[in-house]
């Protein structure tokens, strides 16, 4: 591959804060990328991918917990909907979990390196497939009722990631990175 192909594919995979709804991901497409983002960099070969796809069905239910959450911080019925809708308008939710592993915290760091290595050669992947993604932390992806609703056990797992997939809104914001001259040092 050459190196502008690259580039302008790294430079394109911009995170997507409003997706356009009802447009539909074939799931093969997910799973191509899904397949290609476990050649993320292993070390000791762990395999610490826990990958989860979200159904519509659960995905319902996320969003009425957002409406809950939007309810609880004050929102008013127009906010509590737009919050529902920010769950349902993606083509697509993936949840990454990590395996906690309290013997071994070194290890624990490196398989999320391994998964976050991993959460963007599937953005990269999507882009060539014509999707855009967001890789979010926000409070629906650590609440309480979002492990019990995905059925996964916080003693044994932590979410890192909701990741959202489909067609932005509008053209996403190239944002800015400091210059080599401010992060290398050549000694
Ligand atoms: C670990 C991680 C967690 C993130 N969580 C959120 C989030 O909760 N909400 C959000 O709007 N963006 C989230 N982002 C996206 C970043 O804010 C985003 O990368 C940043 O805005 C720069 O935009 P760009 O990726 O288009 O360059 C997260 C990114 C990473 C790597």
């Amino acid at each position: 591959m050459e190196f502008e192909t690259l580039k302008s594919t790294i430079l394109a995979t911009r995170t997507v804060h409003n997706f356009k709804e009802g447009v539909p991901i074939d799931p093969r497409d997910i799973e191509k990328a899904l397949e290609v983002s476990l050649y993320a960099p292993n070390h000791k070969l762990t395999n610490p991918w826990h990958i989860f796809h979200v159904s519509d069905e659960t995905r319902k239910r996320l969003s009425s917990l957002a409406r809950e959450l939007a309810r609880e911080k004050g929102l008013d019925d127009e906010g509590q909907k737009k919050a529902m809708a920010k769950v349902m308008a993606p083509s697509a939710l993936i949840v990454y979990a990590l395996p906690i592993n309290s013997q071994n915290k070194s290890q624990e760091r490196e398989d999320y390196a391994t998964l976050s290595c991993s959460i963007q050669l599937f953005a990269l992947a999507l882009r060539t497939l014509g999707f855009s993604y967001k890789w979010s932390t926000g409070g629906l992806s650590r609440h309480a009722q979002s492990y019990d609703l995905l059925g996964i056990d916080p003693h044994d797992f932590e979410i890192i990631g909701f990741i959202w997939v489909g067609k932005s809104l509008k053209e996403p914001i190239l944002t800015k990175r400091p210059t080599l001259n401010e992060v290398v040092r050549h000694i």
